[in-house]
Parts: structure tokens; C-alpha cells; sequence
């Protein structure tokens, strides 16, 4: 928020160079001059633009010349085809500002704007066209600003505060005895996971987890939805609290650029649950202020900003799903709702074939295999469990060499966590009676 009107004061106020005043003067007339007595907010001595302007999506020349000083110079042609301008056009524009970019799309936007009938929605029809030649971040700033709704605003405002409390002080943290409330936090934890993608001959490891965040389909569009597969105890629901808590904590460039993520338990979820609904019960607190009917419009009004976190399908309260009792979680998740909208959803292997249906879960999708930890990751892990301990860790990686067995199970977080555990009494495991072989931990 705030961002395309900022910059739109700053453009005219310290970006714009005489050269730039110049080119804006010739395109658009003079800009609006400093008005002290009538309508919108006085800020730096400019008139920013006012509510009616956002209520009913007009473009003004300063919110122009901005967008066009965030245009590549690259894509601005792809645009201005996409807005309906011919290649004489397009032409024209150029030969108006010869050494001047900022000023040829400034002058095309323009020129687009006044063209547009008054019951047209520009920022919304901007934004449309800014992500069809693929400038997300900045379609997503200014449809952010479409939103009329300013409760809506607020609401998300104040969600994602609440969200981004709950995620790092509540969910920061990784259990360290699965019978016991004994904790230690996913920062000093967490260990990264192998993750695999492809099927048989495409199969590849992705290096982060933010590489499901970027996955594409062939002809290069998004994947919107990604199934994350994997044994019980190797590492989804783990994985599913790290990613909250880098995007409360402000770290992950490709999260940063969701406004609202919503990490859901599937075991309290049935076929027929809301999302809103689900929001309020598992993330915010009992007296939240928030206004859950403002949070549905802004999730409806702008999915490309909501990441959402489905953890364990197989846990599902419905056994028998019946598509006509679907809520709005599982609409969003075979694409009936929200369009747009990034999921994630974790399984068993055993739930895949059940959640990848006509039903539910259709392509495009991606399927990633979350494949608990490699030598190099068992190594780490251990290290981090004994972090005062470093004769006890070595021991236990010994150990574990020394024979095959272990060496697999170890790939498996939960039963690497119960190794950790057991080696702390007394420095043994179970004899496996397995020959010892070369490992790559
Ligand atoms: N990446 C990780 N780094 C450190 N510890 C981890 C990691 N992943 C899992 N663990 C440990 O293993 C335990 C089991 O993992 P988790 O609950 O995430 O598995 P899961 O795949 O969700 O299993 P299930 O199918 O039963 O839901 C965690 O409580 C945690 O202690
Ligand atoms: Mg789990």
C-alpha cells in the first residue's frame, strides 16, 4: 500500500529530471497544479490523488508517470500492443521522445487513458493488461489500489499483523519430543529438506522450497497449485511452519511478495469449511478486531497476493467428498474460487490419487516429492541436535555409517529426531545386524 502513491509524490517531487518535467509537460499538459482550497490530501505540497479517483479506477498523470518509470524499457512495446496501439502507433510514440522511454510510455499510457470510456475501471483494465505481458508486481500494485473496498484494506492490514504474530512466536517452532511439549526453534532446527519434482526422466531436486513458488507451466504461466507428497515424519508439515515463519519474519524474496499467507491444519477442516471461517478459527485470536467479511473481499479482489498452506490432506475430517458440498478451501483448491490464488497442499502418498482427482486437484499442478533428508542433511541435522555436544554428534554419524539400514531410515526426520533421541542415554541403537557399506553421509 501506499507504494504507487508515494512514488507517484516522490516522481514529480525528486525523481523527475527537467528533462522528464519536460517530456510529462509536452505529453500531458502541465501536471495538476498544487490546489490548497479544494479535494484530496495535500502531501509535499502535492494533491494526491483523491478517494473518488480510487473508487472509480481513473488513472491520474502522476500515478501514469510512475507506473511508466517502473516499465522495463524491454516490455513497454508488449504493453502497448496489449492496450490496442499498432506498431504505427507504437512508432509514433517513440519518434515523439527519441531518447526519452520514460517519456514514449508516458505519452502511450496517456494516450490509452483518454481514449477509455467513463464507465471503464482503468487501474483495473491496467492492471489486467500489465499481467498478461507478465509485470505481476506491478499489476499486483495497482490492483491493489483498484480495491474501493477500504475496510477490505484495513482488514488485510491488520490480518497479516495478526498472522505474522501468530506464525513466529506461536508456530517457530520444531518438536523435539513427539510425546513430550518439549520445543526447540525452526531457526536453530530446521534442517533442508530434499525436494523432487518431475516425473521419472524430468525427475529434479529443487534447491528451495521457493522453487515450488516459481514452477511453470510449458508455455511459461505460473503453477498456481503444487501437491507436496511424502511418508509420515519426513518433514511436510515442518516444511509448511518454515515457510510461515520466513514470511512473518520477512525473509524469502519470493514470499515477500504474497500479502496474506494462511497456514490451515486439514484435520480441523471438513469438505464444507470456509476459509475465512478456518483463518479465524486456527490464526487469529478469539477478539480480533478484524471484520471477516472485509477479509473475504480482499481474498476475492486480489488472489494473487494469498498464498495458501494446506497441511495434510490425508487428515481431511470428510471421508466420502461430494463435490456439490464443497466450501470455499476446497473450491479454491479445484479452481472454482479464487483464481489466481497460490496453493500449496500436503499428503500422504496414500491420500495422492484420492486429492489429484476431477474432483479436486486438476492440471496444472506440480507435484513435488518431499523426501525427508539427505546424508549431507543428516549430518547437519545431528550436528544442530547435539550443537553442545560435537564428540556426541560425531558418534552417532559413525553409527549411522556403519550400517545401511540406519543410514535409510535416518532420511527420515521423525525417525532421525527418535536416533538423536535414543543415542542421548547412552550412546547406542539397536543392533540392525546389517553388513556395514559405503555411505555418502
Ligand atoms: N526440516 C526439518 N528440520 C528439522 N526437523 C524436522 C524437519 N522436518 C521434520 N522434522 C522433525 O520431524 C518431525 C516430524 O516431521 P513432520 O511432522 O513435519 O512430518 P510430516 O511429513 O508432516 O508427517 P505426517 O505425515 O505424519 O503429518 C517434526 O516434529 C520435527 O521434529
Ligand atoms: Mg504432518
Amino acid at each position: 500500500m501506499g507504494g504507487l502513491i508515494g512514488r507517484a509524490i516522490l516522481g514529480l517531487q525528486q525523481i523527475m529530471t527537467p528533462l522528464e518535467q519536460q517530456t510529462q509537460e509536452q505529453a500531458v499538459g502541465r501536471p495538476e497544479q498544487q490546489d490548497q482550497t479544494t479535494g484530496g490530501e495535500q502531501i509535499l505540497g502535492v494533491r494526491r490523488p483523491d478517494n473518488q479517483d480510487q473508487t472509480t479506477g481513473k488513472l491520474d498523470d502522476m500515478t501514469l508517470h510512475s507506473i511508466s518509470a517502473q516499465i522495463h524499457a524491454g516490455e513497454w512495446r508488449k504493453l502497448a500492443t496489449r492496450l490496442g496501439f499498432s506498431p504505427a502507433e507504437i512508432s509514433h510514440f517513440e519518434a515523439n521522445h527519441s531518447t526519452d522511454v520514460v517519456g514514449q510510455i508516458l505519452d502511450m499510457l496517456v494516450s490509452w487513458r483518454n481514449k477509455q470510456a467513463d464507465n471503464v475501471d482503468q487501474r483495473e483494465a491496467l492492471s489486467k493488461a500489465l499481467r498478461e505481458v507478465r509485470n505481476t508486481h506491478l499489476a499486483d500494485e495497482l490492483s491493489e489500489h483498484c480495491s474501493s473496498d477500504v475496510p477490505s484494506q484495513d482488514a488485510v492490514k491488520h490480518c497479516a499483523k495478526e498472522m505474522k504474530w501468530f506464525y513466529s512466536k506461536r508456530g517457530g517452532f520444531v518438536k523435539m519430543k513427539p510425546w513430550l511439549r518439549d520445543k526447540k526453534h525452526i531457526a536453530v532446527m530446521y534442517t533442508k529438506l530434499k525436494l523432487l519434482t518431475g516425473e521419472e526422466f524430468t525427475e529434479r531436486e529443487l534447491e528451495s522450497y521457493e522453487d515450488i513458488l516459481l514452477l511453470q507451466t510449458r508455455e511459461g504461466d505460473p503453477i498456481p497449485i503444487a501437491v507436496l507428497s511424502g511418508l509420515a515424519g519426513s518433514g511436510k508439515t515442518t516444511l509448511f511452519d518454515k515457510i510461515a515463519y520466513d514470511w512473518a519474519v520477512g525473509s524469502g524474496q519470493v514470499l515477500q511478495k504474497y500479502k496474506l499467507v494462511f497456514l490451515l491444519k486439514m484435520f480441523a477442516l471438513e469438505q464444507g469449511s470456509d476459509l475465512t471461517d478456518a483463518v479465524f478459527d486456527q490464526l487469529l485470536a478469539e477478539d480480533t478486531k478484524m471484520e471477516q467479511n472485509a477479509l473475504w473481499s480482499y481474498i476475492k479482489t486480489n488472489p494473487h497476493q494469498v498464498l495458501l498452506l494446506l497441511d495434510g490432506f490425508d487428515e481431511l475430517m470428510t471421508t466420502s467428498l461430494d463435490k456439490s458440498s464443497f466450501g470455499s478451501i476446497l473450491k479454491i483448491l479445484n479452481g472454482k474460487l479464487c483464481r489466481g490464488c497460490t496453493v500449496l497442499v500436503s499428503t500422504r502418498p496414500s491420500h495422492f490419487h484420492r486429492l489429484v482427482t476431477e474432483e479436486l486437484v486438476e492440471e496444472p499442478f506440480a507435484h513435488v516429492r518431499v523426501m525427508g533428508f539427505s546424508g549431507e542433511n543428516i549430518r547437519e541435522y545431528v550436528k544442530k541436535f547435539y550443537s553442545d555436544k560435537p564428540d556426541k554428534a560425531e558418534g552417532l554419524i559413525e553409527r549411522i555409517k556403519t550400517s545401511n539400514l540406519l543410514s535409510t531410515l535416518a532420511a527420515s526426520p521423525m525417525l532421525l529426531l527418535l536416533m538423536c533421541l535414543l543415542w542421548s542415554d547412552d550412546s547406542t541403537l539397536p543392533e540392525t545386524n546389517v553388513a556395514p557399506v559405503p555411505q555418502s553421509i
